[in-house]
Parts: C-alpha cells; sequence; structure tokens
C-alpha cells in the first residue's frame, strides 16, 4: 500500500518535515521520561517487559501519566498484552488521541489503525520510520512522566528510527533470555546503544529457569546464567531474573499483565525489583539535557550506520 493511501486512512495530514519535526520536540519535550525496550532476539519477552513495567510505573503515577508507543510495525503486540484489541486512536484536528488501557496507559499501536487482525503491514524501512515520527509527533500524548517504547528484535529501521528521533532517550532496557544464542546478539544490541550514545539502563534475564509446578523442581530450559555474565562481560547492570511461569503467558494472552493479579508469585516479586531498579535509573538522573540533534544524526552517519530515509514518496 502507497504511503499516502495509508496516510489517508489514518488520518494524518501531509506538510513539511520541519513543522512536523517542530511539533515532535513540543509533544516530546513534555514527556519527562523515555526508555525503550530492546533485545537481539524476538520472543523473548520484551512486550511483556513492556506493559509490566507500565503497570508498575503506572501503579506509582497519577492516571494518565504512563504512555506506550508500540514500535513493533510487523508484530504489534501491545495492546493484546494490555486487553486493549480492538480499540482506536481517536482523530481529531488536534492530532491523534492515544486509547486508554487499564490504569490509565496511554497506548498507541499500529495495531489500532489495520482494518484486521490478519491484515499485515508490508512496509520498508522509510515507511516505518515516517509511521514512528507520526506516532510521535501527530499524537497527543499530553504531559507524561513516562513513555515506554516497545521494539521488534534486534537494531533495525524500528530501533533506529526511535534513537533517532529520541536523541534525548533516558535508556534502554536490554531483554535476554539465559542461552548462549541469545548472548551472542546480546553484545550487538550494547554496541548498538553505544555507538548512538544511549544509556543503557540495565539487562533483564527472562524465562530464567522454570519450576515444576508439580513436584518444585527447577528446570533451567534455556541454560543458567547467561544474563548475569553479559552483564558482567560487557559491563552493564543486571536489573533481575523473571522465570518462565505459564501464568505469565496466559496472561499475556488474556490481556491482564500480570503484576495487576499475581503480586504474590516469584515473577512478580522479581519484576517488582526491576521496575524499582529503573524507577531509580531514572530518578537519579532526573532531567537529562538534550543532545543536539544534528550531532548525533552526524554521529550515526560517520559510524556508518545506514540512516533510514524520511519524506520520500515510497511504495512497499
Ligand atoms: N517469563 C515468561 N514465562 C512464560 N511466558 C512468557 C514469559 N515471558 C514471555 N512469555 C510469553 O512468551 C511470548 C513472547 O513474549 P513477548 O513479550 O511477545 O516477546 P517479544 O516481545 O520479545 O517478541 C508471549 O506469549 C509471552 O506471554
Ligand atoms: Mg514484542
Amino acid at each position: 500500500m502507497g504511503r499516502v493511501a495509508q496516510e489517508q486512512q489514518i488520518g494524518f495530514k501531509r506538510e513539511g518535515l520541519e513543522e512536523q519535526e517542530k511539533r515532535l520536540r513540543e509533544r516530546m519535550s513534555r514527556v519527562r521520561h523515555k526508555v525503550a525496550v530492546i533485545s537481539g532476539k524476538g520472543g523473548v519477552g520484551k512486550t511483556m517487559v513492556t506493559v509490566n513495567l507500565a503497570v508498575a510505573f503506572a501503579k506509582k503515577s497519577t492516571p494518565g501519566k504512563v504512555g506506550i508507543l508500540d514500535a513493533d510495525i510487523h508484530g504489534p503486540c501491545v495492546p493484546r498484552m494490555l486487553g486493549m484489541k480492538g480499540g482506536i486512536l481517536r482523530i481529531s484536528p488536534m492530532g491523534a488521541f492515544p486509547a486508554t488501557g487499564p490504569l490509565g496507559i496511554k497506548v498507541v499501536s499500529i495495531d489500532f489503525l489495520l482494518p484486521s487482525q490478519e491484515t499485515p503491514v508490508i512496509w520498508r524501512g522509510p515507511l516505518k520510520m515516517s509511521a514512528i515520527r507520526q506516532f510521535l509527533s501527530d499524537v497527543t500524548w499530553g504531559d507524561l512522566d513516562l513513555l515506554l517504547i516497545d521494539l521488534p528484535p534486534g537494531t533495525g529501521d524500528e530501533a533506529l528510527s526511535v534513537m533517532q528521533l529520541l536523541p534525548e532517550m533516558d535508556g534502554v532496557v536490554i531483554v535476554t533470555i539465559p542461552s548462549e544464542a541469545s548472548q551472542d546478539v546480546v553484545r550487538k544490541v550494547v554496541m548498538f546503544a553505544r555507538e548512538l550514545n544511549i544509556p543503557i539502563i540495565g539487562l533483564v534475564e527472562n524465562m530464567s529457569g522454570l519450576i515444576c509446578p508439580n513436584c518444585g523442581t527447577r528446570i533451567d530450559v534455556f541454560k543458567k546464567g547467561g544474563g548475569e555474565t553479559m552483564s558482567r562481560e560487557l559491563g552493564v547492570d543486571f536489573l533481575g531474573k523473571i522465570p518462565l511461569d505459564p501464568r505469565i503467558c496466559e496472561a499475556s494472552d488474556e490481556g491482564v499483565p500480570f503484576v495487576i493479579n499475581q503480586e504474590d508469585s516469584p515473577a512478580a516479586k522479581s519484576f517488582a525489583e526491576i521496575a524499582e531498579k529503573v524507577w531509580r535509573f531514572l530518578s537519579e538522573k532526573g532531567n537529562v539535557a538534550m543532545k543536539t540533534r544534528t550531532e548525533h544524526i552526524l554521529g550515526i552517519d560517520k559510524n556508518g550506520l545506514s540512516q533510514a530515509a524520511d519524506n520520500k514518496e515510497v511504495d512497499a
């Protein structure tokens, strides 16, 4: 689908990049903290970590002060995990309004704009960057304490777009599972964040062992301790481990984040510690000084990373 058709469909107006950039800066200046959740591989629990972090923060904040941008354009899962399937973004002349989820969490996802559950998004990089830019500039996010950004796996177009559009990002939370295959790709993510000068808040090891519900024996399905070893080797803070727990998967499928109603489970306790560490990182940091965008983008070019083209007419 061409870009024009898609833009008409989602109701955003076309205009100069400069104006859009200005609005993006204005809107994002009202968001106190921005944190992206990233991983080398898919299926390791990024979205699960994002939605549960959002809930953990929303519990501490005034309603409506926590937002999630689902930047996974091809596989958006935030609406499902927050029980918001079928939600919509209301469009007004002021821009689009995020959909509201549990505890007043504001959510924007491409999923809210697709005609059906089965519709795939078949877009190349520039179109994805354009969509992410619009989600930041044309959505009336309002004053937020925290915007969490759920990324697709790896260091491709979406991750690069988010980092370029938000150089003031407070930091990234990296999610991995303990296996060696996952550790290999964690190195790439750490390098990516360092190249782009984005602070690394720390590493979460998810799917870290399974306790048999019948006999209590621990089974290390994806091996043991990989996350901690990686953290040490790479000089990145270790935020904690979340065990494999079938109730987490059920909760995600049912759209009720497990920290909401499984507060006493080992996973929820461990998650509370992780959220606390992220919270401490953000409070110690306070408001960060903005790097200039020009410097930042030049930095990307210098390092030879591909820069997604921006406002060209592209058919995907
Ligand atoms: N610790 C866990 N225990 C059980 N299921 C989990 C756990 N972490 C994630 N899941 C499930 O695994 C699947 C993949 O998680 P998801 O957050 O979508 O990964 P990603 O966003 O990295 O692709 C989801 O169905 C999710 O509910
Ligand atoms: Mg995901």
